[in-house]
């Protein structure tokens, strides 16, 4: 089976459950008193969905602020502001099992993913609900690999003057000659 690498990065502010999004992921384990990350954590792990074999590749950063649901919104706007690729946005309301404590009403969080055009999916990495299905969903998301097309301005080209060989490299996908 082909297997297709996914680049993952989990955004929010700390204490809101990332790492442990991760660690229920690549583990299927619970940390209650999971450290704080410091800088950045990278892991891997491989998911099949419907017939194709995906390679996630997951940098958890570190939140830096007490979470609010306005945040969310801060990081999205950061992040389209500066990313030049095309990006799958997924959400994660996470610590659904504190229903009790809710902050942000499904529907309010529903209508603003449908927004900006991100799937929003409510997880507990405590009791092990939707975490599969987070990722599972980025990959449902993903456009089909020969669609990909490299935007001008993300490309750099490269001519040896040896030779009259060309070598076109994008920034972060792999480098090919023609
Ligand atoms: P930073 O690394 O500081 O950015 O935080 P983080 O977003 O990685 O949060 P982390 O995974 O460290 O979790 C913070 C706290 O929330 C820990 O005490 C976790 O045990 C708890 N926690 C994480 N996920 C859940 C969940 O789904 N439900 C409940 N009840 N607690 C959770
Ligand atoms: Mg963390």
């Amino acid at each position: 089976m082909a297997v297709r690498e996914v680049k993952v990065c989990l955004l929010g502010e700390s204490g809101v459950g990332k790492s442990s999004i991760v660690l229920r992921f690549v583990n299927d384990s619970f940390k209650p008193a999971l450290e704080s990350t410091i800088g950045a954590s990278f892991m891997t792990k491989r998911l099949d969905v419907d017939g194709v074999s995906y390679q996630f590749q997951i940098w958890d950063t570190a939140g830096q602020e007490k979470a609010t649901f306005r945040t969310v919104k801060d990081w999205v706007r950061e992040l389209k502001r500066n990313c030049t690729t095309d990006l799958v946005l997924a959400i994660a309301g996470n610590k659904s099992d504190l229903n009790d404590l809710r902050e942000v009403r499904v529907r309010e969080a529903e209508e603003y993913a449908q927004s900006i055009g991100a799937h929003f999916i409510e997880t507990s990495a405590l009791s092990a609900i939707n975490v599969p299905q987070l990722f599972k969903a980025i990959a449902e998301e993903l456009p089909p690999e020969d669609s990909i097309s490299v935007r001008p301005g993300s490309t750099v080209h490269l001519r040896r003057h040896d030779e009259n060989k060309e070598t076109q490299t994008s920034c972060c996908g792999s480098k090919k000659s023609r």
